[in-house]
């Protein structure tokens, strides 16, 4: 196993009956306080994500671009409210992809579109503005957490809708007993940990 992988497990708290009884809650606030692991979470990503840009380039027909420029794998990362907030920008700034923020109803001052969606312990929704993400855009998803799977399906759908390609969806932790992946209709997810 990458030691990072085991610091970044180590530094994660559990705590039992958290917010309802029978939640094992995953709390990543411990992993923030350990700045090695912090870096470490940050780094995994962004290694995996930027710097693969020649096949993007030739998915790209018809795009007024220099073929042989350079880009990241994805131009936009859209980040979930709240803590997908934490891990989803020092991504998107290193691997020069711009950051849009999925927030939880009535956040947001201009256009939305919203998708609801079933929590593990209630209902909520996510709001996107309408033109943050541009119909063809390599879209990348970002959440600290996938539980049942709710909450990344309605980001992917909300960027979906606008005509977005969801490239991968990107998760500190899954809980694999839940079953969440199976809920992406087969979207690539990548996790650094996960917990039984
Ligand atoms: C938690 C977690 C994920 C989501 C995962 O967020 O941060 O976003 O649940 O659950 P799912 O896979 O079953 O949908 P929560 O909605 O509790 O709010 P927060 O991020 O604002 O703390
Ligand atoms: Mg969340």
């Amino acid at each position: 196993e990458d030691p990072r992988v085991t610091r970044i497990k180590r530094s994660i708290r559990v705590v039992p009956d958290f917010p309802k009884p029978g939640i094992m809650f995953q709390d990543i606030t411990t992993l923030l306080l350990d700045p090695q692991a912090f870096k470490d979470t940050v780094d995994m990503f962004v290694e995996r994500y930027k710097d693969k840009n020649i096949s993007v380039v030739a998915a790209r027909a018809g795009e007024d671009r220099n073929p042989t420029l350079e880009f990241p794998i994805t131009e936009s990362l859209a980040g979930i409210e709240a803590r997908g907030f934490i891990f989803g920008p020092p991504i998107a700034l290193a691997t020069g992809a711009k950051f849009v923020p999925l927030r939880k109803p009535k956040k947001l001052p201009g256009e939305v579109i919203s998708e609801e969606y079933i929590l593990e312990y209630g209902r909520d929704c996510l709001q996107m503005h309408v033109g943050a993400v541009k119909a063809g855009e390599r879209a990348l998803v970002v959440d600290d957490l996938i539980a049942t799977g709710g909450t990344l399906c309605a980001a992917m759908n909300l960027l979906e809708r606008v005509g977005a390609h969801v490239v991968e969806c990107a998760c500190v932790i899954e809980l694999p007993d839940l079953k969440g992946r199976e809920r992406l209709n087969g979207k690539p997810l990548y996790v650094l940990v996960e917990s039984h």
